[in-house]
C-alpha cells in the first residue's frame, strides 16, 4: 500500500501528548499554561520541552505544526499568528547586521514593507529582482547574501519563479531559499522537494479556507534550526492562539477536496475571460497565453495550480463600478483563499501608493482586477462573470 498525501494527512496532527481519552476530533486547548504539581515534575516538563506557557507551546499548534510539516514534505513547523508573524520572526531570526537578501521584485506588499522598513532597522540591506530571470537573480546576489525570497507565483500579475533554479543558485552562493506558498499551497506545489529550505504559508487562505481565522506557518527541512527560529518567535509573540489553530485545522481537513476543485474552476474561468471581447487579458499559469507557461506546466501542472488569476478590463472606473455591482458571486473583499470567489482591485488595494508608470511597468493598471476562485461551479462562475461584463457593452 502506498497511501497518498491527500489520505494520509487526514490521520496526521491528532495526537496529544498524556490524553487517554480518544476524541474523533482534535478538542481544542483554550488555555493559557498548564499546571504543574511539583518542582520535580516542573523540571521534567521544562528539560523535555513540554507544555507550560501558552505562547510558548500548545496541543493544537503541534497538531496543526504537524499536519503542515506532513503536507509541505519537510521535517518541523512552527506556527504562527498570522502569514506575515511567520515572515517578520524568521526574518529577524536569520539574519544580523551586514547580511544582504534577495527578494522576487513582485511580491507581497506587507513583505515588501518588512523588508523595506524592519530589516534596514537591523541594517539588512535587500536587493529587488525579477526572479523569474535567474539570470537577473544571479547579479544580484552578494557575497553577504544569506537568502533568496521569493512566492511562487506573484501577486497579481501570476509570474512564476522558478524555484528549481534559484535553490541551485541559493546554495552556491552559501545562502538558503525561502518560498512563501500562499497562492498556490502544499497541493499545488512542495517548494522543498523543488530544493527550496524553508517554506511560508499565510494560513489565512487557501489552507484554511474558510475566511474566518488567521494564521502562518513556517516549515524547513533543517529541523536543528527550529529551536532559534521558535524562540525568535516567542520573543516577538507571534505564535497563534488555540482556537484558530484549532479552525485551522478543521479547514485544512477538506481542503484536498477544496484545492484542487478551486485551482480547476480558476482555469476553466480564465479560459471563458479569455474570450470575452471586454477583456483585454487574462493572467493565469493554465493559459496558453502565460509568458511561462512551459515552467508553469513543469512546477505546477497542467491546469497551472493556481485558484489566482487576473485580468484586465477597460479603464473606465465607472463601468467597472457596475460590473462589480452586476457581479452576483465575486464580491470585493481584501482577502484570498476562501471557499467563495473573492476580487480586489490592485491600483486600489494593494498598490495605490506606486506611481502610475512604475505600476504599468509591472503590468497592472487601472483595468486590473484580481480574482480568487472559491468552490462555486464553474458553470455558474463564468456566466456571472459574463453577464457582469455587459457593463462594458457601449
Ligand atoms: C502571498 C502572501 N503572503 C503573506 C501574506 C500575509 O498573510 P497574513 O495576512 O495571514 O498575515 C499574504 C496576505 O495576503 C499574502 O498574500
Amino acid at each position: 500500500m502506498n497511501p497518498s498525501m491527500e489520505s494520509e494527512y487526514l490521520y496526521t496532527g491528532e495526537h496529544v501528548e498524556g490524553m487517554d481519552l480518544k476524541p474523533e476530533s482534535m478538542p481544542c486547548f483554550m488555555t493559557t499554561a498548564f499546571v504543574m504539581d511539583d518542582l520535580t515534575e516542573v523540571g521534567k516538563v521544562y528539560a523535555k520541552k513540554g507544555y507550560t506557557y501558552g505562547r510558548t507551546n500548545n496541543p493544537n499548534r503541534t497538531a496543526l505544526a504537524e499536519t503542515i510539516t506532513m503536507l509541505e514534505g519537510g521535517a518541523a513547523t512552527d506556527i504562527f499568528a498570522s502569514g506575515m508573524g511567520a515572515i517578520t520572526s524568521t526574518l529577524l531570526a536569520l539574519v544580523g547586521p551586514g547580511d544582504h537578501i534577495v527578494c522576487n521584485s513582485a511580491i507581497y506588499g506587507e513583505t515588501y514593507n518588512v523588508l523595506g522598513e524592519i530589516m534596514p532597522k537591523c541594517s539588512v540591506e535587500t536587493t529587488y529582482a525579477p526572479l523569474h530571470d535567474l539570470a537577473a537573480a544571479k547579479a544580484a546576489i552578494r557575497p553577504s547574501t544569506k537568502i533568496i525570497y521569493t512566492e511562487v507565483v506573484s501577486n497579481p500579475t501570476i509570474r512564476i519563479a522558478d524555484i528549481d533554479g534559484l535553490a541551485k543558485l541559493a546554495h552556491e552562493a552559501g545562502a538558503i531559499l525561502i518560498v512563501d506558498n500562499t497562492f498556490t499551497s502544499p497541493f499545488a506545489i512542495r517548494p522543498l522537494d523543488h530544493g527550496a529550505d524553508m517554506v511560508i504559508n499565510s494560513l489565512t487562505k487557501f489552507l484554511n479556507g474558510h475566511s474566518d481565522a488567521m494564521g502562518g506557518s513556517l516549515t524547513i527541512k533543517d529541523a536543528s534550526l527550529m529551536p532559534k527560529l521558535h524562540h525568535m518567535a516567542m520573543l516577538c509573540g507571534t505564535p497563534g492562539d488555540p482556537f484558530s489553530a484549532w479552525l485551522i485545522e478543521r479547514g485544512l481537513r477538506t481542503a484536498a477536496l477544496r484545492i484542487p476543485r478551486q485551482i480547476e474552476t480558476a482555469a476553466k474561468l480564465a479560459h471563458a475571460l479569455e474570450k470575452n471581447p471586454h477583456v483585454e487579458l487574462v493572467n493565469h499559469t493554465s493559459l496558453d497565453s502565460h509568458p511561462q507557461r512551459e515552467l508553469a506546466k513543469k512546477l505546477l501542472g497542467e491546469d497551472g495550480g493556481s485558484a489566482m488569476l487576473s485580468f484586465i478590463v477597460p479603464e473606465d472606473i465607472k463601468k467597472i463600478d457596475i460590473f462589480m455591482g452586476k457581479l452576483r458571486y465575486a464580491r470585493y473583499a481584501p482577502t484570498l483563499g476562501g471557499f467563495r470567489t473573492t476580487m480586489s482591485h490592485p491600483v486600489t488595494s494593494s498598490h495605490p501608493n506606486v506611481p502610475d508608470d512604475v505600476r504599468r511597468a509591472m503590468g497592472i493598471t487601472p483595468g486590473l482586477i484580481r480574482i480568487s476562485v472559491g468552490i462555486e461551479k464553474a458553470e455558474d462562475l463564468i456566466a456571472d462573470f459574463e453577464q457582469a461584463l455587459t457593463a462594458f457593452d457601449e
